[in-house]
């Protein structure tokens, strides 16, 4: 597939347009941001590891009835994805508190949850993607109340696969963010990536962080452990 036109830069992908209107190639970059850009910088080799561990990740949920955006792996960096409009929400996952939900309410980061909670914000970064509920989203018109309890129930089934999966190579799945894109037939289906950009990884057995928490917090071995939360991922 002949790569056109770029229809769009992010803080961590370009897109670009193809021949096929329903069909755009994503190109993965190694530039990292936190804090709604605040704090910038480079993570070695990273577009090629998200690239990779995003498309692994998302194959194995196909392969669970979650249907995807993912077509075809292109490059180390590029991969054919359907086009999708983004719904405007990032769906957070948790099973264990971490980050902005201990600090918003106040308890210890690894306190475990009896069940995983779900939340979302609303994807603007002028107003630095704000927490919102349901009840916002549907009064914004970002999502339709069908489209809403579609995105949950898929966020809850990507959660037991990926929890399961994530098990059996060592490592916690702490919590993650999801989105969504509508196909152009109106089907909401899983889009962007799920990588150490967009999870908390949390090694079983000694604790340490294997995602960007090591950059956001500059905890060093940022690219160490990229490399090695891919290579757990490439040798299941
Ligand atoms: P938080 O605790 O900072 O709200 O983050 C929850 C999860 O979402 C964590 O796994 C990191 C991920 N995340 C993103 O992927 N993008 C973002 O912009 C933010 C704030 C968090
Ligand atoms: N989305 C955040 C930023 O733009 C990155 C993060 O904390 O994951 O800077």
């Amino acid at each position: 597939m002949r790569r056109k036109e770029q229809i769009y830069e992010g803080k961590a992908k370009k897109v670009f347009a193809t021949d096929d209107p329903n069909l755009v190639i994503v190109d993965y970059k190694d530039d990292a941001t936190a804090f709604n850009g605040a704090k910038k910088g480079t993570i070695a080799g990273k577009g090629a590891i998200n690239n990779q561990m995003s498309n692994h990740l998302f194959r194995l949920l196909e392969q669970q009835g979650v249907e995807t955006h993912f077509v075809e792996q292109l490059s180390e960096r590029e991969t054919l994805v359907r086009r999708v409009s983004i719904v405007p929400l990032e769906v957070i996952v948790r099973n264990i508190a971490a980050g902005s939900f201990a600090k918003r309410y106040g308890v210890e980061e690894g306190m475990v949850f009896a069940a995983p909670t779900i939340e979302f914000s609303y994807k603007n970064d002028a107003l630095g993607d704000p927490l919102l509920n349901s009840y916002h989203a549907l009064a914004l018109g970002l999502a339709n109340a069908g489209e809403i309890e579609r995105i949950k129930t898929m966020a809850l089934r990507i959660n037991e696969v990926m929890k399961r999966y994530f098990d059996g190579m060592g490592v916690t799945l702490v919590d993650f963010k999801l989105e969504f894109g509508r196909t152009a037939d109106g089907k909401i289906v899983l889009a962007d990536e799920i990588s150490p950009d967009t999870c908390r990884l949390w090694d079983k057995a000694t604790g340490e962080k294997l995602d960007k928490d090591r950059f956001r917090r500059d905890l060093g071995g940022v690219e160490q452990a990229y490399q090695e939360i891919m290579r757990r991922v490439m040798e299941k």
